[in-house]
């Protein structure tokens, strides 16, 4: 028995009351993993073959307007203040998930959707974009809906939405269950105050093979994602426990470890998928080489060129100097 999107947006709201608004605004922030969602198990749904761990970055991300129409036939949908186009494919993305809330309702919507972070910073903005639709569709339908259900609501819109439903460590349980109902996110109580991420922009990068396309070609393709799955989750373990002593070298190690072991398991797909640009290597090799000179800080890197480093803030000059144009993230309060 396989179920699609429309089957569990049914199951999760088709008992809600129906109580609309004419409009409803959310917002969602990036999330950046430390072990990385890598593969999936049902494609349609977003179902993953791993848990995967993330942080949220509280001050960047998306905020989301649904507006209700009356008299319109077709949804109207701007990003960032710009129109975007019934062909665009972002467009035809943002359409499917308001689909999944009209039920069998002819509701119609004006979505002003605006990430505040720039593109080329290689963030990605679909898993905020994706948890801010999905709560303010929710909020203009007055759906009430717990965190799990807007999370495997967003994880339908885009799998790592699930975790942009909620603020600071967040799990992503993979579930079991083939229609999914338990695949979603739970945020973990532990705070970090002196953690921080930098992001590193990196310039000249060529079109990439979007996460969808590559994680299915490395499932497929490179007998090397065997390996994944285990390491995966003796990675979360770990990650939990170094969260909860607050063990930075711990969680360095094993964040840095799962990323490169993920873009291991992409270089050795046919055909290749090497997201890296010559920058990121510069990037990896500065990073070793302040470690070895004693400054604990490490890497990260998702389906794109960019770095991210993870560090702590009393090195927060060390990392400036060599990176002059780090942005640094404090990701709790
Ligand atoms: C490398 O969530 O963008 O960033 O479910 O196909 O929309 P879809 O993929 P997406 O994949 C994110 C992959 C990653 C790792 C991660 O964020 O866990």
């Amino acid at each position: 028995m396989t179920f699609s999107r429309v089957d569990v947006a049914r199951s999760l709201l088709g008992d809600c009351e129906y109580r609309p608004v004419d409009v409803f605004e959310a917002w969602a922030p990036v999330n950046i993993a430390l072990c990385k969602y890598w593969g999936k198990r049902d494609a349609a749904l977003n179902l993953p073959v791993n848990d995967s761990l993330s942080v949220a970055l509280p001050d960047k991300g998306t905020r989301t307007r649904v507006t209700r129409l009356q008299g319109e036939s077709k949804d109207i949908v701007f990003l960032n203040d710009q129109p975007v186009s019934e062909a665009d494919g972002f467009y035809q993305k943002v359409v499917a998930h308001l689909n999944l809330f009209r039920l069998d309702r002819g509701d119609r919507f004006r979505i002003d959707t605006v990430n505040n972070i720039a593109t080329a910073a290689g963030l990605a903005s679909s898993a905020s974009g994706f948890a801010a639709l999905t709560r303010a569709t929710a909020g203009v339908q007055g759906f009430n809906l717990d965190g799990k259900a807007l999370s495997i609501l967003a994880r339908v819109g885009s799998g790592s939405a699930c975790r942009s439903v909620f603020d600071g460590f967040v799990r992503w349980h993979k579930g079991e269950a083939v229609d999914g109902m338990d695949s979603c996110a739970a945020p973990l109580s532990q705070v970090w105050p002196g953690l921080r991420l930098g992001v590193l922009t990196l310039t000249g990068a060529a079109k990439k093979v979007g996460s969808r396309e590559g994680m299915a070609r490395t499932v497929e393709t490179t007998p090397l994602y065997s390996a994944w799955p285990a390491q995966a989750e003796a990675d979360i373990a770990i990650l939990e426990q170094a969260i909860v002593d607050r063990d930075f070298e711990l969680l360095g190690v094993t964040a840095e470890h799962n990323a490169m072991t993920m873009h291991a398991t992409m270089i050795a797909s046919w055909p290749p998928l090497l997201y890296w640009e010559p920058e990121s290597v510069a990037v990896m090799q500065k990073v070793w080489q302040l470690r070895k000179d004693g400054v604990p800080v490490y890497l990260t890197m998702d389906a794109g060129p960019n770095v991210k480093l993870l560090f702590e803030s009393p090195v927060e000059d060390s990392i400036r100097q060599v990176f002059p144009d780090v942005e640094v993230v404090k990701l709790f309060p």
